[in-house]
């Protein structure tokens, strides 16, 4: 085992559980029911992160899951379902550009064709899986079947301001929404900074900057959208050549699915107008999509009573970041709980978040385990 994931396995089992690294890479800790033939309640979130990133995004849910067994373990005690904690591999989709590599592979929803996929060094996927440990022909096996699973309850810092703002150190997720991922390419023509006149330049940065104004004037205006082109790269990307070709990443999210599918039609014609107007070439490649999935009411009820529990309201608020919970929401019930983050800085060194409120996010989890031992028969 590697990296990242060697270290969480010695404090899994250090916490009593026993554990596993799938063929993708996720890392699974298993702590066992009072009754071998119980279902399981999977916890966590990933561990990946995005280029220059915060600590939190991601293995703070991780973290948060770990403590509450660990004091299980500590107490001795059993539930009456097992606890698996999840560390799920690459959500963050930074490298192959897919997004929730990890837990749709646990979902059994990954498309295999992305195993060809390249990154930007022109390594396949199959190939950083093995890199990483994994085997890339086995992912089918590692499908987890529903028939045994409880739900899924993740927790994650909120990466937005709504906590702050109403001073609450947490919050239950009604909803996350759903994303589009594109890669776009406009090709034009190299040539010389100085010689090449106006009626001949075909400048693909021209024709890329005009449809990244184009995305940020859409979303400006139609409520709920986000759009975000967040790489944008030049090629050849010399100080005196005219730019031949750009290479740039739009994301496109929305609550409501048919809006957020609108949006993405009518950011492909903008960029069909603006390549034909100046006379350049246009890819527009999809790389993956999720829809928006709501989270399960028994388990929103429990995650509000715990809340209220630490004498706190408990705020309901939808996720406008996208989450495993949503590739689990295809094999079972979902469930989040957000963490107060300074600022609602997010996807960013500066993010951070308190001892204090982290603490209330373990108080919180424990006591929606608690609850739900309680209604599954016996208690804690
Ligand atoms: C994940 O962090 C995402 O929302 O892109
Ligand atoms: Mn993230
Ligand atoms: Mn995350």
């Amino acid at each position: 085992m590697l990296y990242v994931n060697a270290q969480v396995a010695a404090w899994m089992r250090a916490a009593g559980m026993t554990v596993r690294q799938d063929h993708l890479g996720n890392l699974i800790g298993r702590y066992a029911a009072r009754d071998p033939q119980a279902r399981t309640l999977l916890l966590g979130s990933h561990l990946d992160t995005v280029r220059d990133a915060g600590k939190y995004d991601g293995p703070l849910g991780v973290m948060i899951a770990l403590a509450c067994v660990e004091q299980l373990h500590a107490r001795q005690e059993r539930l009456p379902y097992a606890l698996e904690v999840v560390a799920f591999a690459d959500e963050e989709g930074l490298r192959y550009h897919g997004g929730y590599l990890g837990s749709s592979v646990f979902a059994g929803t990954f498309d295999p064709v992305m195993l060809q996929r390249r990154d930007a060094d022109d390594i396949p996927l199959a190939e950083a899986i093995r890199a990483f440990g994994g085997d890339p022909d086995a992912l089918a096996v590692d499908q987890r079947a529903a028939d045994d699973l409880l739900g899924y309850c993740e927790v994650h810092i909120e990466q937005g301001p709504v906590l702050e703002a109403r001073e609450l150190p947490v919050g239950v997720v009604s909803a996350i929404q759903g994303q589009s991922r594109f890669a776009v390419r406009f090709t034009g023509v190299a040539g010389h900074a100085g010689t090449v006149p106006w009626a001949l330049r075909r400048d693909a940065v021209a024709a890329a900057a005009q449809f990244v104004l184009a995305v940020e004037a859409q979303a400006r205006t139609r409520e709920g959208l986000m759009a975000t082109v967040g790489q944008f790269v030049v090629f050849p990307g010399a100080s005196n050549v005219i730019p031949g070709q750009v290479a740039l990443s739009l994301d496109v999210r929305h609550p409501e699915d048919a809006a957020r599918e609108e949006a993405c039609q009518e950011l492909r014609r903008q960029a069909e107008q603006i390549a034909m107007t100046r006379q350049l070439a246009l890819a527009w490649d999809f790389q993956g999509a999720s829809t928006s999935v709501a989270c399960a009411p028994r388990f929103i009820g429990l995650l509000t009573r715990a809340i209220a529990q630490q004498g706190l309201p408990a705020l309901a608020l939808a996720s406008g970041a996208g989450h495993d919970a949503v590739s689990l929401a295809g094999i079972t019930d979902v469930a989040m709980l957000f963490v107060r983050c300074a600022g609602g800085v997010s996807h960013n060194p500066a993010e951070s978040v308190t001892v204090e409120d982290v603490a209330v996010a373990i108080a919180v989890l424990e006591g929606f385990l608690t609850r739900l031992a309680d209604e599954e028969g016996g208690g804690a």
